[in-house]
């Protein structure tokens, strides 16, 4: 099975994949983790990326694309298959996705896009904090980790607010997305991918709908 979760900032697509890795084994790929991870590790590209990522921009086409394309073809991927998290983002990145699943034989299964109105978005990444050791996703109103101050997953006590959850990087991020969404939408429509999925509901629940999805696949 190979999934791509779409969906703007803040649609849960992060919080939605940790269950779906779990329960099918398919490889999470998140390409903004890989940008974070470069950017922790001052990698060539982690350095390139800093500002752009912490403004709110994508990362050029040809950087990001060349990235999911090495991560690909790795051995894991080719055994699991691979669920992608914010990839693709443009036309071209489609595209280039395109070439490269036909390339390794590893086509599309379908698109989930998790469908959030604009307006609970600010709310949802602003409210949003991250467990510093294994990168669980939590938020001071929606979810709250069962015991205060310790990580539901890993039992750590440490967590942190992304640079770009901070509210000028918020507001770019989301217009950036915004433009960029609707043209990918039909694309993945056009090809009879896309499978829309209500975000607008409890976590467990939207997960119920994704899990009706994804058992056609
Ligand atoms: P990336 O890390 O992908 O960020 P994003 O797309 O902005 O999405 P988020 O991770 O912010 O949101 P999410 O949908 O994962 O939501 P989450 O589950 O955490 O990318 C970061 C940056 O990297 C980009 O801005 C760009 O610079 C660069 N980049 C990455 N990919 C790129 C690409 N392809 N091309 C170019 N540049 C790229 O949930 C959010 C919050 O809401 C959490 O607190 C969560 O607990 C809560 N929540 C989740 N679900 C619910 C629910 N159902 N109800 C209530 N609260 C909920
Ligand atoms: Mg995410």
């Amino acid at each position: 099975m190979n999934l791509i979760l779409m969906g703007l900032p803040g649609a849960g697509k992060g919080t939605q994949a940790e269950t779906i890795v779990e329960q099918y084994h398919v490889v999470h790929i998140s390409t903004g983790d890989m940008f974070r991870e470069a950017m922790a590790q001052q990698t060539e590209i982690g350095i390139k990326v800093k500002s752009i990522m912490d403004q709110g921009n994508l990362v050029s086409d040809d950087v990001t694309s060349a990235l999911v394309k090495e991560r690909l073809a790795k051995e894991d991927v080719q055994k699991s298959g691979y669920m992608l998290d914010g990839f693709p983002r443009t036309i071209a990145q489609a595209e280039a996705l395109d070439e490269i699943a036909s390339e390794l034989n590893e086509p599309i299964s379908g698109v989930l896009y998790i469908d959030v109105p604009v307006e609970k978005l600010v709310e949802r990444l602003s409210g949003r904090f991250i467990c510093k050791n294994c990168g669980a996703t939590y938020h001071k109103v929606f979810h709250l980790p069962k015991v205060e101050g310790t990580c539901d997953v890993c039992g750590a006590h440490e967590f942190y607010q992304r640079d770009d959850d901070k509210p000028e990087a918020v507001k770019n991020r989301l217009d950036v997305n915004i433009k960029m969404n609707t043209p990918l939408i039909d694309f993945y429509e056009n090809k009879g991918l896309l499978h829309k999925i209500n975000g607008d509901q409890d976590i467990e629940d939207v997960y119920k709908d994704v899990q009706s999805v994804i058992k056609d696949f």
